[in-house]
């Protein structure tokens, strides 16, 4: 995508643009590890659930992970009756059931207890699995980590191997890792769960391995493809992986503009018509976004600063090789997953403009407006 070119196309600022080709090419790739393995792939559409990135998606994958009933409705009424759709959550409310439950074709139940309760209430033909914590830790950081001590994700592997019964269920669902480039964990995490369930694992129908890598930044996918091979040559069953980040994050852009400049005790401030709101994770986890008008050792180093009115909400410190001059605009990269799904309003400064990308065009899909913040801040 031409970036330079894009910012002069943009008249509504700050915007959110979805580079649908590039999705497209991010499947097609997926598509030979998934020839090569033989495995099925589910988009997990919390990464980003807009209904052009479902749409484009649909073809390339075997299905949609879900976590939520409205997940699954969106998910649902995008797939009609082709595909799978997967569910675990540990958040399953009885209220809910009977709506969910007919749009699944597979759930993994997070606890033994939340398995026994929903059981009791009726199952239908919908095909049941547990998501299992194979305690098997991998990152140095606990709010990422699904194996930190006291997790409330998964069933304890211990906990099932002393149940020692697989023979209800159909399915086993892991999911351990965070922004992965390395296939280490998943391959040591099967390793356990063949030492712990053995032959057992034959009698199972699926098994799902989760998501949390990142596809395009690992060079070799054989220990991979081996690793989903061997499972489905040895017990015969489907594998299922349901990537995310690795499957939208690099797609899309967020355009801001400058709207004010300062010096603060020393350094340039540029104030962006952006903020934190819309990429919550930059302040959650203190993650500093790729920018494309960064120059290593440029020699204008500038704070971006969002608006609000929170201190820390801040970019990070840049550098550029001119200054910046109120109402420059400027991109984010790498912003697809994680982003837009968890923006909000806060200080009334509105959601960003979105936009999809497809050969050269530029098609507005969504601007919000006033009425939209005054709706989810009304009464009914
Ligand atoms: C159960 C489950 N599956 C899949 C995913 C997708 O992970 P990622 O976007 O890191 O690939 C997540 C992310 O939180 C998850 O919790």
């Amino acid at each position: 995508m031409d970036l330079q070119r894009l910012k002069a196309q943009i008249d509504n600022s700050p915007a959110f643009i979805i580079d649908t080709n590039e999705l497209q090419k991010n499947f097609a790739q997926l598509q030979t590890l998934r020839q090569q393995s033989g495995c099925k792939v589910l988009y997990s559409i919390k990464a980003l659930p807009f209904s052009r990135v479902l749409e484009t998606t649909k073809p390339w994958v075997d299905g949609f992970a879900v976590s939520s009933l409205f997940e699954a409705k969106l998910a649902s009424e995008c797939l009609g009756i082709n595909g799978s759709l997967h569910l675990t959550t540990p958040g399953l409310r009885p209220d809910e059931w009977n709506e969910l439950l007919p749009l699944l074709s597979h759930i993994s139940f997070n606890s033994l207890s939340q398995y026994q309760r929903f059981l009791a209430i009726g199952i239908n033909s919908t095909s049941i699995g547990l998501r299992v914590n194979p305690k098997l830790s991998f990152l140095n950081d606990n709010r990422f980590d699904p194996c930190r001590p006291h997790s409330k994700l998964g069933v304890d592997i211990d906990e099932l191997w002393q149940t020692n019964d697989l023979k209800n269920l159909k399915g086993l669902q892991l999911h351990t890792v965070f922004s992965s480039t390395d296939y280490t964990p998943i391959i040591k995490t099967v390793e356990k769960l063949r030492q712990y369930f053995g032959k057992q694992l034959a009698q199972l129908d699926w098994l799902n391995l989760g998501g949390g890598y990142l596809f395009k930044d690992i060079k070799d996918h054989q220990p991979y493809i081996h690793l989903i091979s061997a499972l489905k040559q040895d017990y015969n069953l489907d594998v299922f992986i349901e990537p995310g980040k690795a499957l939208v994050n690099n797609v899309a852009y967020l355009v801001t503009t400058v709207l004010d400049c300062f010096i603060s005790d020393g350094k340039t401030i540029a104030i962006l018509d952006t903020s934190v709101n819309h990429h919550p994770e930059v302040f959650e986890y203190q993650r500093k976004l790729d920018l494309h008008e960064h120059q290593a050792n440029a020699k204008y180093p500038i704070i971006l600063a969002g608006s609000s009115c929170l201190a820390g909400d801040i970019f990070g410190e840049y550098q550029f090789t001119q200054p910046l001059n109120i109402g420059d605009k400027l991109i984010f990269k790498n912003v697809g997953a994680y982003s837009l799904i968890k923006a909000n309003r806060f200080n009334g400064y509105n959601l960003p403009t979105i936009y999809s990308y497809q050969n050269q065009e530029l098609h507005k899909e969504k601007q919000y407006q006033y009425t939209d913040y005054r709706q989810q801040w009304s009464p009914d």
